[in-house]
């Protein structure tokens, strides 16, 4: 039976596709401060200025492709019983063709109602103000927006506590529930953090190899490594 690998990717696996990091631009998030364009309080304050931001995020995303890290992560599934959990709500690890990923904080192509945080829908263009869902309230971005509940973590925690490996990939680890993810591992299981600038240390207690390097560069090492484990 295949060993299970869990990938924790971040922002910055996306970083060498041209997808802006959130904490690397000095708290500006593409010009705009991150509360303004990721809280439901910005939302009430902004709505159209919300959408904008998105819209824009979502059209970009047809202008970016997957990097090598990303195929490296699909590759994997070759030799492991992959498991890719998100924070990026960008759909590059599925384009690179990884099969099975929890996306954390919502999905860019997807749209669900202001009043029903359940009823999913795919969205491919753009969000503006009187488009509404079947259920006829204003639609918005599928978005887990600071201070939002974050329902998929419940998908995580399990897939976590059964890992054989964890890659920790491109992320400040500031955010929680995410960045306690690593809490729920076996304590044996062996931790691989790629970061350049490896901020925030997954849990000490267990094995933990830091590999300070881009994305793709570390994701070559990685999987090299875990193939000859
Ligand atoms: N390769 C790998 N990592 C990189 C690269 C790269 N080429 N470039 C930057 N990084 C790293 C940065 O060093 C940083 O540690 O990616 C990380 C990005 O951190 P954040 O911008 O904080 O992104 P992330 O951890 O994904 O943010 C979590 O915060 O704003 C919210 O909901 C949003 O999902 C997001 C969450």
């Amino acid at each position: 039976m295949k060993k299970k690998l869990v990938i924790l990717s971040g922002a910055g696996i996306s970083a060498e596709s041209g997808v802006a990091t959130f904490r690397d631009s000095g708290g500006l998030w593409e010009g705009h401060d991150v509360m303004e364009v990721a809280s439901p309080e910005g939302w009430r304050k902004n709505p159209a200025l919300v959408l904008d931001f998105y819209n824009k995020r979502r059209r970009q995303l047809f202008e970016v492709q997957p990097n090598k890290a990303h195929f490296i992560a699909a590759e994997l599934e070759k030799d492991f019983d992959v498991t890719i959990i998100t924070q990026n709500v960008d759909d590059l690890h599925e384009r690179a063709g990884s099969t099975n990923v929890i996306h954390l904080h919502g999905e860019l192509l997807k749209a669900r109602s202001v009043y029903n945080t359940l009823d999913i829908i795919d969205f491919t263009g753009d969000i503006t103000l009187g488009d509404l869902h079947t259920d006829g309230y204003q639609l918005r971005p599928h978005i887990v927006w600071f201070g939002e509940a974050v329902p998929a973590i419940e998908d995580a925690i399990p897939v976590v506590e059964q890992a054989d490996y964890i890659i920790v990939i491109g992320t400040s680890l500031q955010v929680y529930p995410a960045a306690g993810l690593t809490d729920f591992a076996k304590r044996t299981t062996p931790i691989f953090y790629i970061d350049p600038k490896p901020a925030g240390i997954p849990n000490m207690k267990n094995p933990l190899e830091v590999f300070p390097l881009k994305a793709s560069e570390g994701m070559e090492i990685v999987a090299g490594r875990l193939r000859n484990i």
